[in-house]
This record gives structure tokens, sequence and C-alpha cells, in this order.
């Protein structure tokens, strides 16, 4: 429907949605054709756009020169201008509007998408995050032997935690309470020991685990983890670790072992 709008409006659109956490993992092909189903329209100043406890039929992005009004219980709570947005928590957690939106500009100009849209874009959006999930918990060789059911268990688990360059995500010494999955960028395991027995540092990258030691072991973190570049990576409490992988232990040591070893004879990283 976007085609009627100009290049600008586009832009703006795009620009509302790519700062939208909520659309935090769309590709650019379902960016396009999400923005293709915005309609514009127009509210004349002072009229309601969304009622506070009403159910929600559509999400909301502010045009030019238009600026909307939050209010709850009647008292004003914020406001927004182009290229702020509104309506997705109705649609989000289906449950009644929580504020009334009022046009403050005369007109104001808005453009809107129907909730079944709204809603199957996120779907598809959580069905991608849940399969890439899945690809990354099927590169873990320790996890080879696990069923389909506990490794969807890992997948709901696990956080994606993001980190800048020269974050530490692991300091030897202390106690381990998670376990990671690179998602993406680098990092840097360093001072690497066991007992008296020192490793070469190694790198790490997409799809490479840390962590798993501490947790198998209950004993310190045996290295430094730190990121190298900007990144993210997926954690796994300790708690959901024990509950779903207690038995694996041995499994994980034994594969622990052959990492290093292999790594060290082999200078794979
Ligand atoms: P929704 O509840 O669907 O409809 C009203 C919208 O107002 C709401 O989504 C949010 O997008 C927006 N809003 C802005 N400020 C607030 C606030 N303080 N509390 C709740 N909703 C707010």
């Amino acid at each position: 429907m976007l085609f009627r709008s100009d290049a600008s409006d586009v832009n703006m659109i795009r620009k509302a949605l790519e700062k939208n956490l909520f659309f935090d993992q769309i590709t650019s092909t379902e960016l396009d054709s999400f923005i293709d189903a915005f309609e514009p329209i127009q509210v004349a100043k002072g009229l309601d756009i969304v009622t506070q406890g009403c159910l929600g039929d559509f999400f909301y992005i502010i045009g030019k020169e238009s600026t909307v009004a939050f209010h709850m219980n009647g008292v004003q709570v914020g406001e927004a201008g182009v290229g702020g947005s509104f309506g997705e928590l109705a649609l989000i957690y289906s449950c009644p509007r929580a504020a009334t939106v009022i046009a403050m500009s005369s007109p104001t100009n808005l453009f809107r998408v129907g909730r079944k849209t709204f809603r199957s874009l996120l779907q598809q959006q959580t069905k991608r995050k849940e399969a890439e999930k899945i690809d990354l918990l099927n590169g873990v060789d320790f996890l080879s032997a696990m069923s389909e059911f506990d490794l969807n268990r890992l997948a709901r688990a696990m956080t994606l935690n993001v980190f800048q360059c020269g974050d530490v995500i692991v300091k030897k010494g202390d106690e381990g309470d998670a376990f990671y999955i690179v998602y993406e960028g680098q990092l840097h395991v360093e001072n690497i020991s066991v007992g008296s027995t020192k490793f070469d540092d190694i790198k790490l990258g997409r799809g490479d685990y840390f962590g798993e030691r501490a947790l198998a072991t209950h004993e310190p973190r045996a290295a430094d983890v730190i990121a190298a570049t900007k990144g993210s990576a997926f954690r796994i409490d300790r708690k959901t670790f024990e509950r779903v992988l207690g038995k694996f232990s041995r499994v994980i040591m034994k594969s622990q072992d052959r990492k290093i070893m292999v790594r060290n004879s082999s200078s794979v990283y």
C-alpha cells in the first residue's frame, strides 16, 4: 500500500522499525514487505487514535509534522513525534490498550499496519530465532546425544548477552554461573590453566562455546574469556544447565579435554 507514499516516508518508517526493539531480528526482505503493508492515514487534531481499555487493532508510526500525546486515566504521561511508534503492547500481549493516544497536530499523519500482519511478522522472527538457537546447539559436540525435547528446552532457556570489545565475559578463578555459545563476534580465551598445566590462548567465533567446564566440574573458571570485537553470545545459566544436562557432566569433561588437546597439538586457533 505504501507505493502511494514518497521515499522519505518509506525511509522514516524503515528507521522507526529498525530502532524498535521488537523488530531486532527482522531480515531486510521481511522489513521491505512489512513496510509495504503500512497504510497512510490522517487524524484530525484532538481525536483519540487509540483508547485506553479498548481492544488493539493497529500498530502506528507517526508521520511528518505530527505529534501525539499519551494519556493514562486522564493524565498525560508522555508524547511522541515523527518516527515514533505506538500501539504495539495490545497487539503483542493481547491485552487492552494501556493508554489513550490523542492526535495533537492538524492533521496528524500516521502510518498503520493491522494486527494480523504485525503478529505474523513477530511469529516469523520468533520461529527463526528458535531455529538459529537449535542450529547452534546442534554444533555443540557434547550435546550430540541429547534428545530433541531437551534441546528445545535448552533453546527456550537461552538468553542473548550482548558484549562490547574488551568486555570480560568470564573471569579466571570466579565461580561458574553460566555456559555460553557465541552468536556473533570474536572472543579470546586467555590465561588457560588446569591444575599446573598451562595452555595456549584460544580464539572463539560463532558457534564456539565456553564456560561449560566450571559448570560440569564445580571448579573455578580455568581462564579469562574476553571480547575481541563487539558481538553477542547465548547464555544458559547453571540451574538450567544442571537441570537439563546434569547427566552429561562426564561427556562434557571428555569433550573438553579433547578440545584442549586438539587445540594444542594442531594450533587450530
Ligand atoms: P498499546 O497499549 O497497544 O496502546 C497504547 C499505546 O501507548 C501503548 O501500546 C504504547 O505504545 C503507548 N504508550 C506510550 N507511553 C505509555 C505508557 N507510559 N504506558 C503505556 N503505554 C504507553
